[in-house]
């Protein structure tokens, strides 16, 4: 009996370890050279010094769906202002300013951000005033409309991410936000 009790508690998935960075997932990998492809066939808006990005790229849910469920999200809803996107980052000095993304009423405004490529230096993502290390084929997240959020300066290379964005449910991603910070 107390066997059973304890496999199933082991199954739970409270059990699961969420962190703010998920590495060596193979998931963006397997993206990798969709995205490649895609982007050469996007126009892509500057949008600041050294930085362009393509919004509203097709990404197959259940893909997204996989990538937000390693952070214990598994409800999600789409975002209608930038979807998912592809951002560039080509020219040193190039970063993201500090900032914030609205929500919906009742959602917070959460992206899963894939690092497809890395310059040499920089391109960190700066969350809740933390920088936070990323290497080439890590996953992080950022709760948009919850914490200011910015990048540091690139040189020496390019920043290639892919962001996927969605709505989730103000409390769930209040709770997970906690957990990614303690
Ligand atoms: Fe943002």
């Amino acid at each position: 009996m107390t066997d059973t009790l304890n496999s199933n508690y082991c199954d739970q998935p409270s059990q699961q370890v969420i962190s703010r960075v998920v590495r060596n997932s193979g998931l963006v990998e397997e993206i990798y050279p969709y995205v490649l492809k895609l982007k050469e066939t996007l126009s892509f808006q500057p949008n600041g010094h050294g930085r362009r990005f393509a919004s509203h790229v097709h990404i197959d849910n259940n893909f997204t769906k996989k990538i937000f469920s390693l952070f214990g999200i598994d409800i999600i809803h789409p975002e209608p202002r930038f979807g998912n996107f592809i951002g560039n980052h080509f020219l040193n000095g190039a970063a993201v300013h500090e900032h914030t993304d609205p929500g919906t009423p009742g959602f917070h405004h959460v992206r899963c951000n894939l690092a497809l490529q890395m310059p040499t230096q920089g391109g960190h993502p700066v969350l809740n005033q933390k920088i936070t290390q990323i290497y080439q084929n890590d996953i992080w997240i950022c709760f948009a409309s919850i914490e200011k959020h910015s990048s540091t300066e690139i040189a020496d290379g390019q920043r290639l991410t892919l962001s996927l964005g969605a709505l989730v449910e103000k409390q769930k991603a209040e709770n997970v936000y906690k957990i990614v910070n303690q």
